[in-house]
């Protein structure tokens, strides 16, 4: 049975990547902090649930340990939180939590699992980013550095993989209806208008697309498809896309 290691299981895009793997026969060891949400997915579905910071790298040590030399097959990195704030309105603790996840965190279960799936040859590595990746927005100075930092990871790490048998790949999701906006108060007002131009995706949605590249794996992909229209434009014309999106998000 293929083993699977998901952050971020406990809401939103990781949980249901988490119970739509268990659904497809993967056997899902599911990683978020909160452990009473992920006893509940546990219940729901039959992942194994381990509680952890995934930014602790003693925590991510103990995964390791606890795994007794099992390597995951596929990993998706979809832990991430992360109010939007200007640099000014950011506090040093707030910004090394929101560089702690997404970023510090993928990097560090890459890490634990990476040189066992080299000298395995196959495995891929999924991380989950926002379009702020690639194009930050009025008041997401550390969001979108934290954002953009995952992104270079994933480049960096499709620069030392090439030709290992072990693929990076990335998938950006625009807006998703996921408990990002209740857990991160403050952050949805702050969207560009011209999100609502592109459709909404469901966690189970994004779950969906996330098997799909399990299934054709490709180092890139974003949805939906206006989004990645925009992503287009901008790589043609990044001062378009940087001046639309800044008139079309709410003043402060
Ligand atoms: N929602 C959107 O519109 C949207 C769009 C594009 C991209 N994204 C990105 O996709 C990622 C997932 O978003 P989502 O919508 O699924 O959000 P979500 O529903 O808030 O889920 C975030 C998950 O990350 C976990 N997490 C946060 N910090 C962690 C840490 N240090 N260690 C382990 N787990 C941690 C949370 O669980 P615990 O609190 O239990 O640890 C939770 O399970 C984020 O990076 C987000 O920026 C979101």
């Amino acid at each position: 049975m293929p083993l699977a290691l998901v952050t971020g299981a406990s809401s939103g895009v990781g949980r249901a990547t988490a119970i739509a793997l268990r659904a497809r026969g993967w056997e899902v060891i599911a990683v978020a902090r909160r452990e009473s949400e992920l006893v509940t997915l546990a219940e729901t579905c039959g992942a194994k649930a381990v509680a952890l910071n995934a930014a602790d790298p003693e925590a991510v040590e103990r995964l390791v340990a606890q795994l007794a030399g099992r390597c995951p097959d596929v990993i998706v990195n979809a832990a991430g939180a992360g109010r939007w704030h200007r640099l000014e309105d950011t506090s040093p603790a707030e910004a090394r939590a929101m560089m702690d996840a997404p970023f510090f965190a993928a990097f560090l279960v890459a890490r634990a699992f990476l040189p066992a799936m080299l000298k395995r040859g196959t495995g891929q590595i999924i991380h989950v980013n926002s379009p702020a990746a690639y194009q930050p927005w009025p008041h997401s100075a550390l969001y979108a550095a934290s954002r953009g930092a995952l992104r270079s990871l994933h480049e960096a790490l499709r620069q030392d993989l090439a030709g290992s048998g072990v693929l990076s790949s990335h998938i950006t999701f625009g807006k998703v209806s996921s408990d990002y906006f209740l857990s991160n108060p403050g952050t949805e007002e702050r969207l560009p208008r011209i999100a609502r131009t592109f459709r909404t995706l469901s966690p189970e949605a994004c779950a969906a697309l996330i098997l799909r590249l399990i299934d054709r794996p490709r180092a890139e992909t974003m949805h939906p498809p206006l989004l990645a229209f925009y992503l287009r434009v901008w790589r043609i014309w990044p001062g378009l896309v940087r001046w639309l999106i800044r008139i079309t998000s709410p003043r402060a």
